[in-house]
C-alpha cells in the first residue's frame, strides 16, 4: 500500500499546523529516545522531523523502531510544534514535527557504501559507482535542480525570442569540430559507420536553408579528445542559429540570455553589454584567447627594447629570430620567495619556455639574475615601458609568440592565485572577436580555429588568401567567462564557391569535398540565406552556477578522465554474435 503525498518534506511547515499530511522519503537519520524516536525524513526538497511515541501508539512506534538509514517509508501524522527544546533555527521547518499516526515501510536499504547524510570527503570512484546514491546527497541534488531550472530559463527565453526547438539525428555524418569521432557501426550497411555529431553544426545550417529562420536545440554532443578539466566525451551545447543576422544581433541575444539566467539562477546581475576585446588584444595583453579578466595583470611587448642587441643574448636572440620579448608586471611583487619564482619558472617551462628571467625593483635597483648583463639605460627603458617601481616584480618571456604568450599567460594566472587576485564570487564576462580563421598545427598545416564553416572577412579572404592564409580573419566570437571558453561561435559561408575555397586552402581535393561535404555545398546552392550562430557548453556553464570545480558535479551520470562509466562499466566488450552481425572483426590490442 502506497500513502498517497500531500506535501514534499521541506514543504510541511507551521502553516499546516494541527493538519493531517502525508509524506514519503528517505531515512535520513533515526535517533531513539527511547519511548520516542525520531526520524529526518528527506526527499529532494528537504527534511521534515517525524516522531513517534510509544505512549500514544505502541504498534507504529515498533515498526519505527526497525528503521534504518535510507528506508524508504510513507508517513500519515499531523503537524504540531516541536518542544522548546527540539527547535532547530538552521531548518525551514525547524519548529514543527509530523506526529505520525501510520507508517508504511516500502523498502529497506543494505549497508551503505558511504552515508548519505553527511558531507564527508569521498573518493570520485567509489560516488561514481555508486552515482545513484551519491545524487541523493542534499548538495548534489541541488545542482540537478538548479540545472533543470537553467534549462527552463533558456527554453522559455530563447522560445519567446522566436526560436524554434528542432532535433538533430545523433546518427549521423562525422562533423569536423577538431576532435576525433565516437562511430557507430550500421549493421544493415556493412563495413559502414555513423559517426556521433561532435555539434549539430551543418545541421543547423542546413535547417537556415530550410527557411527555420532561428533554432535552437539543448543538445548533447560527443567528442572522442583528451578528457582534461571541464571537458566530458558527451556532453550538452545551448546550440543556436538565426538567418539575416549579425555578430552584433547573435552577441546582444546572447547577452540578454546570459543576464536573465545568471539573474534567475544565483541572483547575479551581468553588466550588459558584455565588454569585447579583440582576439589580438587578448593574445597580447593576457597571452590567452580566453583571459581572466577578473584582475588586471597585463602583459607587456619590449621586443622593441631589445632589437638592436643588449648584451643579454636570450633576449637579442628572440626578437633576432622572429620572436618576442614580453614582460608582466607584478604589483609589490618583491615580496615572492625564490621558491615562488622556482614553481613560477617551473611552469612557465612546461609550455614551451627554456627559462623564466625575473627581475625585483629594490630601493637600490635591480636584483635580478640578468642584471649584470643589461646597461642601465636598458634597465630604464625596461622599467619605464613596463611601469614598474619600488616594489614590483617583473617576469619575463622571450621566445617565439606562440611560447611566449602560453608560457606568460598561464603564470599571469598562477600570479594571480598566489596573490589572492582572484574573487571566486565575481563573474566578469567578455566576448573575444576577430579570431583567425586558421592556425598551424604541429607539422604546419592549416587548420581551421573554429570549424571549416565560419565566415572569412572577405577583404582578408581576397588579400591574403595566396600569400599568407593566416591573416584572414574570421567574423568569430567566443564567450569567455572568469578565463574559460563558455560558448563560440561565428557568421557561416553560405556560399558554395567561398565553402569551396576554404577547404581547399584547408588541403581538401575536390573529390574529398564532394565525398564529405557535397550534399552542403549543393544545399548553398539552392537559395542559402546568410546566417551565423553560436554554441555554449551547458555544463561549464552549470559548473559556475553551482559553484563547483568538476564537471561530474554537473553531469548525472558523467564519465572518468578514461571516458568510462564505473557504475555500468561501459565501454564493454560485446559478444561475438554482435560483432559478427556487424561485420566486424577485433584486432589483437597491442
Ligand atoms: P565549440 O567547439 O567551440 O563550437 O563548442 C561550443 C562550446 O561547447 C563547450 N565544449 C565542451 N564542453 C564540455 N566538454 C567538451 N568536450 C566540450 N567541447 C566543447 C565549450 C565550447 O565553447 N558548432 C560550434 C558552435 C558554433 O559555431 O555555433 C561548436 O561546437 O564551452
Amino acid at each position: 500500500m502506497s500513502l498517497v503525498r500531500t506535501h514534499l518534506c521541506s514543504h510541511v511547515s507551521n502553516k499546516q499546523l494541527e493538519q493531517q499530511v502525508i509524506v514519503n522519503g528517505w531515512v535520513n537519520v533515526r535517533r531513539d529516545h527511547g519511548g520516542v524516536i525520531f526520524i529526518d525524513l528527506r526527499d529532494y526538497s528537504g527534511t521534515v522531523q517525524i516522531v513517534f511515541d510509544f505512549e500514544n501508539d505502541k504498534e507504529n512506534h515498533k515498526l519505527a523502531e526497525s528503521l534504518r538509514n535510507e528506508f524508504v517509508i510513507g508517513v500519515k501524522g499531523v503537524v504540531i510544534k516541536r518542544t522548546e527544546i527540539n527547535i532547530n533555527p538552521k531548518l525551514v521547518n525547524g519548529d514543527i514535527e509530523v506526529k505520525a499516526s501510520q507508517l508504511v515501510v516500502y523498502n529497506s536499504c543494505d549497508p551503505l557504501p558511504f552515508q548519505i547524510n553527511e558531507d564527508a570527503e569521498l573518493s570520485e570512484k567509489i560516488r561514481l559507482e555508486y552515482r545513484y546514491l551519491d545524487l541523493r546527497r542534499t548538495n548534489i541534488t541541488q545542482n540537478f535542480l538548479l540545472r533543470s531550472k537553467a534549462n527552463r530559463i533558456i527554453r522559455d527565453f530563447l522560445s519567446a525570442d522566436s526560436f524554434h526547438e528542432i532535433e538533430t539525428p545523433v546518427l549521423t555524418k562525422s562533423t569536423p569540430e577538431g576532435a576525433r569521432d565516437y562511430l557507430v557501426p550500421s549493421r544493415v550497411n556493412p563495413n559502414k559507420f555513423y559517426a556521433l555529431p561532435q555539434s549539430p553544426q551543418i545541421f543547423k545550417q542546413l535547417l537556415m536553408i530550410s527557411g527555420m529562420d532561428r533554432y535552437f536545440q539543448i543538445v548533447r554532443c560527443f567528442r572522442d579528445e583528451d578528457l582534461r578539466g571541464n571537458r566530458q566525451p558527451e556532453f550538452t551545447q545551448i546550440d543556436m542559429e538565426l538567418s539575416f543576422t549579425s555578430p552584433e544581433e547573435v552577441m546582444l541575444i546572447c547577452d540578454r540570455m546570459m543576464n536573465l539566467l545568471f539573474k534567475e539562477t544565483v541572483g547575479i546581475k551581468v553588466e550588459t553589454p558584455i565588454e569585447k576585446i579583440s582576439y589580438q588584444d587578448a593574445i597580447d595583453f593576457y597571452g590567452s584567447d580566453a583571459p581572466d579578466m577578473r584582475y588586471d595583470l597585463k602583459l607587456t611587448d619590449i621586443s622593441e627594447i631589445f632589437s638592436n642587441g643588449s648584451g643579454l643574448k636570450v633576449f637579442d636572440k628572440a626578437v633576432e629570430n622572429g620572436g618576442v620579448v614580453k614582460a608582466l608586471l607584478v604589483p609589490e611583487g618583491g615580496e615572492f620567495s625564490r621558491k615562488d619564482l622556482d614553481d613560477l619558472t617551473q611552469l612557465a617551462m612546461t609550455y614551451g619556455a627554456k627559462g623564466m628571467a625575473w627581475v625585483k625593483i629594490n630601493e637600490n635597483g635591480w636584483q635580478s639574475p640578468i642584471e649584470k648583463f643589461l646597461s642601465d639605460e636598458i634597465k630604464n627603458k625596461v622599467q619605464e615601458k613596463v611601469g614598474a617601481g619600488v616594489g614590483d616584480l617583473i617576469l619575463f618571456g622571450a621566445d617565439s609568440k606562440k611560447i611566449v604568450s602560453d608560457s606568460l599567460g598561464n603564470v599571469r594566472k598562477d600570479v594571480a592565485r598566489r596573490k589572492n587576485l582572484i574573487d571566486d564570487d565575481v563573474f566578469k564576462f567578455v566576448w573575444v572577436t576577430d579570431f583567425p580563421l586558421f592556425e598551424k598545427d604541429a607539422e604546419d598545416n592549416l587548420t581551421s580555429s573554429h570549424h571549416p564553416f565560419t565566415k572569412p572577412i572577405q577583404e582578408d579572404l581576397e588579400k591574403w588568401s595566396e600569400s599568407n592564409p593566416t591573416k584572414i580573419k574570421a567574423e568569430a566570437y567566443d564567450l569567455v567567462l572568469n578565463g574559460v571558453e563558455i560558448g563560440g561561435g561565428s557568421m557561416r559561408i553560405h556560399n558554395p564557391e567561398t565553402q569551396t575555397e576554404i577547404f581547399n586552402l584547408l588541403g581538401l581535393s575536390d573529390d574529398e569535398i564532394q565525398e564529405k561535404f557535397g550534399f552542403l555545398i549543393d544545399a548553398m546552392r539552392f537559395g542559402a540565406p546568410p546566417h551565423g550562430g553560436i554554441a555554449f557548453g551547458m555544463d561549464r556553464i552549470m559548473m559556475f552556477l553551482c559553484k563547483t570545480n568538476s564537471i561530474r558535479d554537473v553531469i548525472a551520470f558523467p564519465k572518468t578522465q578514461n571516458a568510462a562509466c564505473l557504475m555500468t562499466n561501459a565501454p564493454s566488450t560485446v559478444s561475438s554474435k554482435q560483432l559478427r552481425e556487424l561485420k566486424i572483426s577485433l584486432i589483437e590490442n597491442t
